[in-house]
């Protein structure tokens, strides 16, 4: 995407620095725009854990560059295989809910398991990582064209008058590699020239939609306003709605979805106020061998500081205050799940589908 005069992803590897990954800085947006550089997989495990890198489809992409940077930096040690598994399951503890991460790190271990020479490690893997993330920006290319239908149709509907989607959380292009997955269809209609306009929840308590998704569409000139994070009923119950396009961190065989706590009350309002919720995501987060997602997928806490914290600009410098007292008791769950019987149907790349088995299979099948 472009960030004033050039073009960005969210992670990139340069041929010519082959012992480092190259991601934008997260925690710093909207404030500043920093590009960071990994080269191990410490930094790796603590750009993700810390989110400097967030997004389910990046961190997968991410996960994978780090066994390959593991690799790259310990390719005389005659014991790599076990210190790749040691790896893989480091990587994996740095977030439990995004399914993609796991995914990512279980295929560069299918790789390695597969090779007994070595020395041809480190290359198989980089391989293997580059292909993942090619195969994560085709299939947001594809989930935007595909949810761009929709916005097509709901615009026509409207005789031309503009679209209103709400949003919740970052599923743009920091979450991904490009495009993203539920903004993807919201840039495709903005290129095509129909006019849409994005509500975005501020989300709490790290605030990506205030953060990040703002500033994503406001550099690509997509008109969009932010509402805190309970407005959206509201805006359903007065017709300010036409949609709700959200991401998944974990959707279950069954098109059960975690994705941002919240996301769940936006569908009961949805479903309250007969709107269209749709679910956009890569089927690499899509977990087969999940069932129900209330009790099969694990939702991962955070720390207590991010909710007694807020942090923001003063002056020059990016600040935290305490909100409330530093010992006030606190639960921080970060991902809920929506029951498939909430959501109107799941966007891929594959095309749309029903949230269900039968749905995800006839994708699967063609
Ligand atoms: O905690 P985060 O910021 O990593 O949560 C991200 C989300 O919930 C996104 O909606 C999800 O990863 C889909 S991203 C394309």
């Amino acid at each position: 995407m472009q960030v004033g005069s050039k073009y960005y992803e969210s992670l990139w590897f340069d041929e010519n620095d082959p012992g480092e990954v190259k991601v934008i800085d997260q925690q710093r947006l909207p404030w500043e725009f920093q590009i960071v550089v990994l080269e191990n997989v410490e930094e790796v495990y603590l750009a993700i854990r810390e989110m400097t890198v967030r997004g389910a489809p990046v961190i997968g992409v991410l996960a994978a560059f780090g066994m390959y940077l593991n690799a790259y930096n310990h390719a005389d040690d005659p014991q790599l295989q076990e210190r790749l598994d040691h790896a893989a399951e480091y990587l994996i503890s740095s977030r439990p809910t995004a399914v993609n991460l796991a995914h990512a790190v279980r295929e560069q271990q299918k790789v390695y398991y597969a090779l007994s020479d070595l020395a041809a490690i480190p290359a198989a893997l980089l391989k293997r990582a580059l292909e993942m993330l090619e195969a994560e920006k085709v299939a947001c290319r594809r989930i935007g064209e595909y949810g761009y239908a929709l916005i097509r149709e709901l615009s026509e509907n409207k005789k031309g008058k503009p679209v209103n989607i709400l949003t919740h959380c970052n599923a743009g292009w920091l979450a991904t590699i490009d495009y993203g997955t539920a903004l993807a269809p919201v840039y495709e209609a903005h290129i095509q020239g129909i006019p849409v306009h994005v509500w975005v929840d501020e989300t709490r308590p790290r605030n990506q939609g205030a953060r990040l998704t703002m500033w994503e569409l406001e550099q690509a000139g997509v008109p969009c306003t932010l509402v805190a994070d309970n407005v959206g009923g509201h805006l359903m119950q007065h017709g300010m709605v036409d949609i709700v396009l959200v991401g998944s961190d974990h959707t279950t065989q069954m098109g059960d979805t975690a994705n941002k706590i919240g996301t769940y009350l936006k569908a009961l309002a949805a479903q309250d106020n007969h709107i269209p919720f749709f679910v956009a995501l890569p089927f690499s987060t899509i977990d087969m061998a999940l069932q129900d997602g209330i009790t099969d997928i694990e939702i991962e806490q955070r720390a207590a500081r991010e909710l007694i914290e807020m942090e923001g600009m003063m002056g020059s410098q990016l600040k935290k205050v305490n909100i409330v007292p530093p010992e006030t008791p606190v639960v921080n769950y970060v991902f809920d799940v929506t029951p498939a019987r909430l959501i109107t149907g799941l966007i891929t790349e594959k095309g749309i589908c029903e949230a269900s088995e039968k749905g995800i299979d006839s994708l699967l099948e063609q």
